[in-house]
């Protein structure tokens, strides 16, 4: 069995930053309210000519360079999000076309859950033996599903993309364990109503502001605080190992509230929970993997270190997933690390040659400069 090492990590946040204070004088809210009862601060929102696929790309040319990884060496990219540029063709493949990739791609959809769904998924091709290496992609921009006048909503989500290589390996590393579940009944708790099939677009559509999301954000917060430490701990049990050897736990970043309660659920310090919540705000299927590539970034994982994701979102779902990471060397050395060894021997003969013949032609120059000085 094969392991997919987490060989490279990317993340892309548009430069637009959305404060608190700005939303102040968008809707009846103020800065207080949104850091006592989410913790955010301010959100990055996508600006014009930003899609799905601009930031996917953004973010996975990023991992694609920390790997070592050429878009042709890619076996398969998947890519977790609820706001893809269209309803078709899939994201998915216009990433591909614009990586200049040239394998399977597909979009998967699980709400905010999604790429720990995405990655899961992933670790199943690799294990199998189908693939060897998969770029997994979390993406949303879902300011575009926000009603910017329902304060419910619009303070609490942000736009981004996050991205990471995945590639085959013998040593027991990435994905060791996973979780994925659903619970359909509470569906009606976070939806857009409008524009699928159920409710195609239309005039109704737009009449009924059914195109933006709706939450029942109180439900949403009961479900989260239900499920999140279950599965963060039935995930790390899969996997053999203790809460003890977790070295950081990467929760979906939605509330600063639900993410206490979880890591008290399941007794871990906050120093050994990663938040960054503050600056994005809920990016959905991109919160989890912006989080780890700040995590590995800001060195709060080392070498080998065990990290627990454990998301929840509509669906409504959740996904844990216990990742071991490999060592977190810079790109230019995994780079390095890619050339076959006799290219790199036959690189190092002809720079010795080259120098050489530089030496050589350069010597009689600094002969006559000597002589002309004397
Ligand atoms: O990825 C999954 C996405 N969804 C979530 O993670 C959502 C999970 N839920 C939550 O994070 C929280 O439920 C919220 C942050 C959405 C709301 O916090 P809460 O403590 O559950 O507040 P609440 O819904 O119970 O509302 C309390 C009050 C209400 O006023 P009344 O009815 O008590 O007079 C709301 O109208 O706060 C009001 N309120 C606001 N006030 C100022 C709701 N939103 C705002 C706002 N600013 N932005």
């Amino acid at each position: 069995m094969k392991y997919g090492r987490i060989a490279g990590w990317g993340k892309y946040a548009p430069p637009k930053v959305l404060t608190n204070f700005d939303l102040e004088k968008m809707v009846h809210t103020s800065d207080e309210w949104i850091v006592t009862r989410t913790g955010i601060r301010e959100r990055r929102i996508a600006g014009e000519g930003e899609t799905t696929l601009t930031m996917s790309v953004a973010a996975a040319r990023q991992a694609l360079e920390r790997a070592g990884v050429r878009p042709s060496d890619l076996d398969l990219i998947l890519v977790a999000t609820s706001s893809p540029d269209y309803l078709l063709p899939p994201v998915s493949s216009m990433i591909q076309d614009r990586l200049g990739a040239r394998c399977g791609a597909f979009t998967l959809v699980a709400g905010c859950t999604g790429f720990v769904y995405g990655l899961a998924t992933a670790q199943q091709f690799i294990a199998s033996g189908a693939y060897r290496t998969i770029l997994v992609i979390g993406a949303e921009i879902i300011s575009r599903n926000i009603d910017w006048t329902d304060r419910n909503t619009c303070v609490l989500f942000g736009d981004g993309a996050g991205a990471v290589v995945l590639q085959a390996s013998d040593a027991p590393t990435g994905v060791l364990s996973f979780v994925l579940g659903s619970d359909g009944a509470g569906a009606k708790h976070l939806m857009v109503p409008g524009g699928g099939v159920a409710m195609p677009f239309s005039q109704r559509v737009v009449d009924e502001g059914a195109q933006y999301i709706r939450m029942n954000g109180r439900e949403v917060f009961k479900f989260a605080t239900r499920v999140l430490a279950q599965a963060a701990i039935e995930a790390v049990e899969q996997s053999g190992l203790t809460l003890n050897d977790v070295d950081l736990l990467i929760p979906h970043q939605a509330n600063m509230r639900i993410i206490e309660v979880a890591a008290r659920q399941l007794g871990m310090p906050m120093d050994k929970v990663f938040v960054n919540l503050d600056r994005y705000g809920n990016t959905s299927a991109a919160s989890i993997p912006i989080a780890l590539v700040e995590a590995i970034q800001q060195g709060r994982c080392a070498d080998n270190s065990t990290v627990l994701l454990v998301g929840f979102g509509a669906g409504l779902t959740w996904a844990s997933a216990v990742v071991k990471l490999g060592t977190l060397e810079p790109a230019r050395y995994a780079l390095w690390r890619s050339i076959p060894i006799r290219a790199k021997a036959r690189a190092r003969a002809a720079v010795g040659a080259l120098s050489m013949r530089v030496g050589a032609m350069l010597l009689p120059l600094a002969q006559r400069a000597r002589v002309t000085r004397r």
